[in-house]
């Protein structure tokens, strides 16, 4: 139990305001937004941050191509990303735009305290650029003379410029990811950053632009933008007041207990953000989780492929829940995985139509059936309850601890288990017979009231992926849902359960 709440403050990265928005930033957004509601229904006090990258040359030009003021064009984006986060269900509590007058003003003061405490100073950079990443390149990191991340060609810079003397904080970098193994994740994750980047040496990282005005005025050389990504990664603390007047959040909620991001930004968030933060004498985030790439049809998704399924359109026909379920059953947090309208399909008609709702619909229906709606609080046992209630048990507490570890695929498959073990438990106890036979009317009551109690289970245990599913449960069953912490009991809702039978929770879908 705790007393005062444990805090838990969880972020997506930010988006940038030029993207079309596809299956990968959903596979994100679905992950950070389970985990925020797993934290929740365990009693902790959680923040959840997601927003908006809004600056930097290539959404100015994005801007233009579109035919829009910068501002105009960022305020249209940010409408849209909202409008994916409420169709996807994600219950966020932070909205943050790096247009936001308040994230410039600290920004300006960030650059301005390592300004005079002499961790940046005036130069100048000839070198390249890549301004879909908006990432520096060293002739020797280009793979094939292209960027490495997006392949793209890389253009070159030669502007006067600030740098940020990143490498004084390099040593202690490398110590911290030594010595925290939990700091980046997937731990395979590390190593790349220790080897590629750390132990060769950081160069001093420039971090501010003369060639184009859409970005945070630096403030004592007006002429100078700050880098975007110094401008983008500060948000995960300016979000919460940091270097504003109140830093209330700022003081209960950082250190960030995880920034969830994509693989190919790991390197921003476990090198360059820890740098500003080391220089600005701040605790660093307790864990970068790099997830996987998300594929459609197998090929990397692109807008000159296009391929880039809009999310907003399979929540539209299969629901916010099942695509849930599906982006983060089907594809491993943390790996590289696949999307297709037909794995999803299979998925909705094998896992939720049939194990999940065909448990809901049998139980209801016998329930129903034998007694006319209402069990009787005379109830006794079977030969086969003792395996379900353990398999409960277990289950309850091994998905625990893959929701912990953000393994949701195996969360779910463990809570699959549960839901087999019900649909098996039927057919072991065959209550068709048990209805004929003398005397048997109380242990017919009381296997049907063990259905009802692995669903109540069940639908707590699923409700950081669907939660929209627990409700339409309990709603049929006439109990009450509740915290994390009544999965692990069974035999909590009164024995005398009233049914009330509704819709299919998955109508199936024809394969076609
Ligand atoms: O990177 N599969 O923004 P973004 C899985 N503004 N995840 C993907 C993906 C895919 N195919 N494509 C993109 C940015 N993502 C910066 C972040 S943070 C201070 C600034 C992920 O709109 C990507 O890895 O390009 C990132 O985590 C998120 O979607 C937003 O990507
Ligand atoms: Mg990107």
């Amino acid at each position: 139990m705790m007393n005062e709440k444990d805090t838990f403050y969880i972020t997506t990265a930010l988006f940038y305001s030029n993207s079309y928005l596809h299956v990968g930033h959903a596979h994100e957004i679905v992950a950070a937004d389970a985990m925020a509601r797993y934290k929740r229904l365990r009693g902790f006090d959680v923040k959840f941050l997601t927003g908006m990258d809004e600056h930097g040359q290539k959404i100015e030009q994005a801007a233009q191509a579109a035919g829009r003021t910068p501002q105009e064009h960022v305020d249209y984006v940010a409408e849209s990303v909202r409008e994916l986060m409420r169709n996807l269900g994600a219950d966020y509590d932070i909205f943050w735009r790096t247009t936001d007058p308040a994230h410039i003003a600290a920004v300006r003061k960030i650059f301005n305290r390592l300004y005079e405490q002499g961790d940046i100073y005036k130069g100048a950079y000839r070198g390249l650029y890549c301004t879909p990443c908006e990432t520096f390149y060293t002739p020797r990191q280009l793979a094939a003379g292209r960027c490495p991340v997006c392949e793209r060609e890389v253009c070159e810079i030669d502007e006067e410029a600030y740098f940020f003397k990143i490498g004084k904080y390099g040593q202690r970098l490398i110590e911290h990811i030594e010595q925290n193994p939990e700091f980046i994740m997937p731990k395979s994750r590390a190593n790349e950053m220790l080897n590629n980047f750390l132990r060769p040496g950081l160069e001093d990282l420039c971090v501010s632009r003369t060639s184009f005005k859409w970005g945070v005025p630096v403030d004592f050389d007006p002429g100078h933008v700050v880098y975007v990504w110094v401008d983008a990664l500060s948000n995960y603390a300016i979000g919460l007041g940091f270097m504003s007047d109140d830093d209330t959040l700022y003081k209960k909620y950082w250190p960030a207990d995880v920034h969830i991001v994509g693989k190919d930004i790991v390197r921003f968030h476990t090198i360059i953000w820890p740098a500003i933060l080391m220089a600005l004498g701040q605790p660093l985030p307790k864990q970068v989780f790099g997830h996987g790439w998300v594929n459609i049809d197998g090929k990397k998704i692109g807008k000159s492929l296009g391929n880039a399924v809009d999310p907003n359109n399979p929540v539209a026909t299969y629901g916010a829940d099942a695509i849930r379920y599906f982006l983060l059953k089907e594809i491993v947090f943390g790996q590289d995985g696949n999307f297709s309208i037909e794995a999803l399909v299979n998925r909705i008609n094998s896992d939720l139509a049939n194990d999940l709702g065909n448990l809901l619909s049998r139980t209801v229906g016998m329930v129903d059936k034998y007694f006319g709606g209402e069990l009787p609080a005379e109830q006794a046992a079977t030969d086969f309850d003792e395996d379900l209630r353990a398999v409960a048990a277990r289950v309850a507490k091994s998905s625990e601890e893959h929701y912990d570890r953000m393994e949701f695929d195996q969360a779910l498959a463990e809570i699959w288990t549960l839901i087999r073990r019900a649909n098996k438990y039927i057919d072991q106890v065959e209550p068709w017979k048990l209805v004929k036979e003398e005397g048997k009317r109380d242990a017919l009551a009381g296997s049907l009231y063990n259905l009802v109690e692995v669903l109540r289970i069940a639908a707590i245990l699923i409700e950081p992926i669907m939660p929209g599913i627990p409700a339409r449960i309990y709603e049929q069953l006439n109990i009450q849902g509740g915290e994390w912490s009544k999965a692990h009991n069974f035999g909590l809702a009164p024995k005398e359960i009233k049914v009330t039978k509704g819709n299919a929770l998955f109508p199936r879908i024809d394969n076609k």
